[in-house]
């Protein structure tokens, strides 16, 4: 009530320029986005929907700091005092504008030279539209340390990290310059499988500059994972909230690029010459795929395996061969950047792909008629974890979460009394990157770094272990699999 009363006496003083305009439009936008009837003005409902309360993260203050932000823009301030936090943990601010940072340690599955460039773009998406300049040192002391760890490691059991899903990293308040991530999480740096590191780092950066959670939805500072769009990383809230404690850049205009230039830090890295790649690490970046996590694996009727990951595939021929990397649109035009899923049916030889709710069909690299096709005309869930062909049903079999679907090949639908239960497959776990059906009988789940051998006549699993050293068919084995890209 008192920050309504204040709003109206303030928006007489707003001049109507431009800093009224950028508002109105926010919360015009806000209030699309929560689906409350778009005024531009912040009325009560407004209001309460943005102070609603949101999922167990400790963002007590933040409505109160977004609030005297909000007014802050109206009075024409812009680094007004703020007021005593209540927990010691929470200092204000960094009383200077040039800061270190250091990786202290390495997520699993990804390049140093990917995660690097990706932390390095982090902090510049701050640097750029604010007074703040960041370096990166290797070693020894530095402002702001960013970690990953597993489960407990010191932070107090509350914030003991809890495998995939879950709390995802957590950062503290200046000026104790940490940010720690879960790494047991599925890291991702394209748009495939996983959590994207890229904006998870620019969030929890945010924290350790003396953000708080914001109550704009698609702000970066919202306490909610945003997933990496076409558009700005920053919002405009985002943008204030920096400015307001630090002020605008040097050079007077704020900077942004959009969303999808960030889509694939592995581009990015040889386009942008921050570590010149040596020929090994070249020969290792060709089979990336073996470090990491993929998106999906098919395999055709000459036995040639297919790997994708990001906008990528690579070939493993029998011999273990490895081709890649190759683009996917490349190779089958008309597909999106990026794909869910993929089999090939043992009848034709036709190739299937599943991305988001749709689903195209392929001979040889030809997009058939028809397609792509909506997934919902066929009973086919959003967003597939994988498909592959099952010999014994003589169909194909879509997995996602824990139910499974049987699609005929003929009608494009699924077969009735599916969905099922994915218990009836005895030990294959609910969200495996992808399956493939060998020419020694059995079916092979991939879930992260491990395998799974499934017998189609006992109808379980049979045997597992670590693909990459184990699997010479997957090209990974004459690889030395710890080594990562420097
Ligand atoms: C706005 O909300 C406050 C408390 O939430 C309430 O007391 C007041 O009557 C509301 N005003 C209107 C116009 O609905
Ligand atoms: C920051 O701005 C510079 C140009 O001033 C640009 O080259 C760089 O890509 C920008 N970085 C981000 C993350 O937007
Ligand atoms: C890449 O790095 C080399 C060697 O440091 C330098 O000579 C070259 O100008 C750089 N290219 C770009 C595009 O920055
Ligand atoms: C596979 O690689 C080996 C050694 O690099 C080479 O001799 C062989 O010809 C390759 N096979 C195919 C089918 O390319
Ligand atoms: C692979 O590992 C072996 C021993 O584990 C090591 O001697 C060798 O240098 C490694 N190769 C590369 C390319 O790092």
């Amino acid at each position: 009530q008192v920050f309504l009363e204040r709003y109206g006496y303030l928006k007489h003083r707003a001049s109507g320029g431009a800093v009224s305009g950028q508002l109105q439009e926010a919360v015009s936008e806000f209030q699309w986005l929560s689906h409350l009837p778009i005024s531009g003005v912040l009325d009560n409902v407004t209001v309460q929907k943005m102070a609603l309360p949101r999922c167990g993260v400790k963002d007590a203050d933040s409505h109160a700091v977004w609030t005297e932000r909000v007014n802050n823009l109206f009075s024409g301030q812009t680094s007004k005092p703020r007021r005593k936090k209540r927990y010691s943990q929470q200092g204000d601010k960094w009383y200077k504008h040039r800061l270190t940072y250091r990786i202290v340690n390495w997520p699993r599955y990804l390049s140093q030279s990917q995660v690097r460039l990706a932390v390095k773009t982090a902090f510049e998406l701050w640097s750029n539209v604010s007074s703040l300049v960041f370096w990166e040192v290797a070693e020894g002391l530095a402002d702001i340390r960013l970690a990953f760890f597993q489960g407990e490691h010191n932070d107090g059991i509350n914030n003991a990290f809890d495998g995939p899903g879950g709390a995802l990293a957590h950062a503290f308040f200046p000026r104790r310059g940490e940010a720690h991530f879960d790494n047991d999480e599925r890291w991702s740096l394209d748009r495939g499988k996983g959590r994207n590191l890229f904006i998870v780092t620019a969030h929890e950066i945010g924290h350790t500059l003396g953000l708080e959670h914001s109550p704009v939805k698609n702000a970066l500072m919202s306490p909610y994972y945003k997933k990496l769009g076409k558009g700005f990383v920053l919002s405009w809230d985002d943008i204030l909230a920096i400015q307001n404690l630090y002020g605008k850049p040097s050079s007077g205009s704020a900077v942004q690029l959009p969303g999808k230039l960030f889509i694939s830090f592995q581009n990015l890295a040889e386009d942008r010459n921050l570590s010149i790649p040596t020929t090994a690490e070249l020969n290792l970046l060709g089979s990336s795929y073996c470090s990491s996590l993929f998106d999906a694996i098919m395999m055709d009727l000459n036995q040639i395996v297919y790997i994708f990951k990001g906008i990528h595939y690579w070939t493993v021929l029998k011999d273990a061969n490895v081709t890649g990397p190759h683009l996917i649109q490349k190779s089958w035009a008309r597909l999106p950047a990026t794909i869910e899923a993929a089999a090939v049916s043992p009848a034709n030889g036709k190739t299937y792909f599943f991305r988001g709710g749709r689903c195209w069909r392929y001979r040889g690299t030809e997009l058939e008629e028809g397609f792509p096709r909506k997934v919902n005309t066929m009973g086919v869930p959003r967003h597939p974890d994988s498909a592959f062909y099952f010999q014994p049903l003589g169909h194909m079999v879509i997995l996602k979460g824990n139910k499974y679907y049987v699609v005929n090949e003929e009608s494009l639908q699924v077969e009735a009394y599916y969905p099922r239960s994915l218990d009836d497959w005895k030990g294959v776990p609910v969200h495996v990157n992808g399956v493939i059906p060998r020419a020694d009988g059995f079916l092979y789940f991939f879930k992260d770094d491990r395998f799974l051998k499934f017998d189609k006549d006992k109808l379980r699993v049979v045997g597992s272990g670590f693909w990459m050293e184990e699997l010479k068919w997957t090209g990974c084995q004459n690889r030395n699999a710890t080594v990562s890209i420097i």
